[in-house]
């Protein structure tokens, strides 16, 4: 099926549903200037996630998390909303669909372009917790050392080191997320998978938790091992698929 035909087909599945639950990963971000994990240009190809991420090794040596987080939170900090994130909130608050994002993202930008019920599956940059004494301060009191590359402590109290609040390998899910997730996933009438490689679970689970019928469309540039069980897969870039879909689905209205 050609670019055009598929468009057309998701424009219909986008106008016959109203619950829509959304599954979205890096990709969605890397139009804000993000980089991902697993593309030829990701994170992944510099660094092993069991270097950065794994909770134990941060608990070993957290300079090697904190020197790699380092340019990564700042261009987090810097990055706007594209317009495939902008397109998803639109989805809400100009077409009417009820749209949950279950997101393995932590940079905030779906919440920035204006999407109202956002699950972050992975937890957020926005504050750290204290690895010594348990106090949570937000990431701006200590932006300054983030964007250092330092490993960050929490001063000038116990000096304890300082993990941001998203889930690293060997963590549990945050227990909220994930079950409202999995309740919009169960309730939804349409499923978008959104620029991610599904290659983590438990988050790449959810889109198979739909009902029966219940559409699945995929849009990743790259090929996903959900791929065959989609009913339609776009393996082109979230920022044009979207803003298309939207613009068809608005004109159609
Ligand atoms: P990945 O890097 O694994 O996958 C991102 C996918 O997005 C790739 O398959 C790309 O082909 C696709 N992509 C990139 N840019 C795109 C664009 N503009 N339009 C469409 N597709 C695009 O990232 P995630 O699946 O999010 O977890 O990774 C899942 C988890 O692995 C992350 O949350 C992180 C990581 O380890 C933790 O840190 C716990």
């Amino acid at each position: 099926m050609d670019y055009s035909e598929r468009l057309g087909r998701f424009v219909k599945f986008l106008k016959a549903s109203q619950r829509i639950a959304v599954l979205s990963g890096a990709g969605m971000s890397t139009e804000s200037g993000i980089p991902d994990f697993r593309s030829s240009s990701g994170l992944y190809k510099t660094v092993t996630s069991e270097e950065v991420f794994d909770i134990g090794c941060f608990r070993r040596s957290p300079e090697k998390f904190y020197d790699v987080i380092a340019p990564l939170y700042v261009s987090m900090l810097e990055a706007k909303p594209n317009s495939g994130h902008k397109a998803l909130s639109e989805l809400e608050l100009d077409c009417g669909k009820d749209v949950i994002v279950a997101t393995q993202n932590i940079d905030g930008l779906h919440q920035k372009a204006g999407s109202k019920v956002v699950h972050e599956l992975h937890g957020g940059m926005l504050s750290l917790t204290c690895q010594s004494c348990g106090g949570q301060v937000p990431a701006s009191a200590v932006d300054a050392d983030l964007r250092s590359g330092k490993v960050v402590r929490h001063r000038p109290t116990c000096n304890g080191v300082l993990k941001p609040d998203i889930v690293f390998f060997g963590e549990m899910l945050p227990e909220g997320a994930f079950s409202a997730s999995i309740s919009a996933m169960k309730r939804a009438d349409l499923v978008l998978v959104l620029g991610t490689s599904l290659a983590v679970y438990p988050a790449a689970s959810l889109p198979g938790l739909r009902r029966g019928g219940t559409p699945l469309v995929i849009v990743n540039k790259t090929e996903t091992n959900q791929d065959d069980n989609a009913d339609l897969v776009f393996h082109e870039s979230l920022g044009e698929v979207l803003p298309q879909a939207l613009k068809q689905l608005k004109s159609g209205l």
